[in-house]
């Protein structure tokens, strides 16, 4: 795993921005694997830039997202394809059906078995983006006992819902549940790059890079079973998870 070090937040989103245009420009049509959350927005907005500067070709890229509330419809401004839309789909050359986010609507099991076998549809993503929960979830896979390796449904924990009420107008409009890929399909992508800040993300970061551990209780953790790994953070929260470099 490759843990890289940056000055600043904006800095760490200019280098995950690069990361992906350097891929589209190398492989015009990869696959890239996208993730939601307020963490990648400014790096979104970095690959809207490059694009509007004809820096790079989003024109045969495919991409498919992590995750999925349940229960609210792809219209519903905190839907996670509303996200995508709105962040970056609505802003680049992409062609929208090339881009994929689950279903939350309709039935749950099917969902998750058509986002299963998108994840390996002419080929697993040749990047992934991730960025962590407080309680070191990646996509909406839960710090428990288990975790599970397919596409699934998974049931959200108050953790996760409390994070995410700052999107909702009240805690209460939070769906509990998420499709979400599995630890397979995240750990399937040929290269991962995971962006983390601020301080609540601390005691997760400590947990995926201050040794070899893996605990379920940490799925991020889970990352260190991969060859490549890239794990960006600012200075202050390298300080704050105790990173010695
Ligand atoms: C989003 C996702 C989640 C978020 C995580 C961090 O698609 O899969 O794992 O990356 O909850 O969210 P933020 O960035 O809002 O702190």
């Amino acid at each position: 795993m490759q843990v890289v070090v940056t000055k600043s937040y904006d800095e760490s989103c200019a280098y995950v921005a690069k990361m992906f245009c350097d891929l589209v420009r190398e492989k015009p049509d990869c696959k890239l694997g996208l993730a939601t959350g307020g963490t990648p927005v400014p790096m979104y907005k970095k690959l809207i830039e490059a694009c509007a500067k004809g820096e790079v070709d989003f024109s045969r890229v495919h991409t498919v997202n992590l995750d999925e509330y349940c229960g609210i419809p792809e219209t519903h401004p905190q839907s996670y394809r509303y996200f995508m839309n709105t962040n970056l789909f609505d802003h680049i050359n992409i062609d929208k059906a090339n881009t994929y986010v689950a279903q939350g609507m309709g039935d749950a099991a099917a969902n998750a078995a058509a986002l299963e076998a998108k994840v390996r549809e002419g080929g697993v993503a040749d990047l992934q983006l991730l960025g962590i929960g407080n309680n070191g979830h990646i996509a909406f896979n839960e710090a428990g006992d288990t975790l599970t390796a397919e596409a699934h449904i998974e049931q959200l924990t108050e953790s996760t819902i409390n994070a995410n009420a700052r999107f909702f107008d009240s805690r209460d409009e939070v769906p509990t549940t998420a499709i979400t890929m599995g630890m397979a399909d995240i750990l399937a992508a040929k290269k991962v790059v995971l962006i983390a800040n601020g301080p609540a993300k601390a005691d997760a970061i400590r947990g995926l890079i201050a040794d070899g551990s893996i605990t379920t209780h940490n799925p991020s953790t889970l990352l260190k079973l991969h060859p490549d790994v890239v794990v960006v953070i600012d200075e202050e929260l390298a300080k704050a998870a105790g990173w010695q470099g």
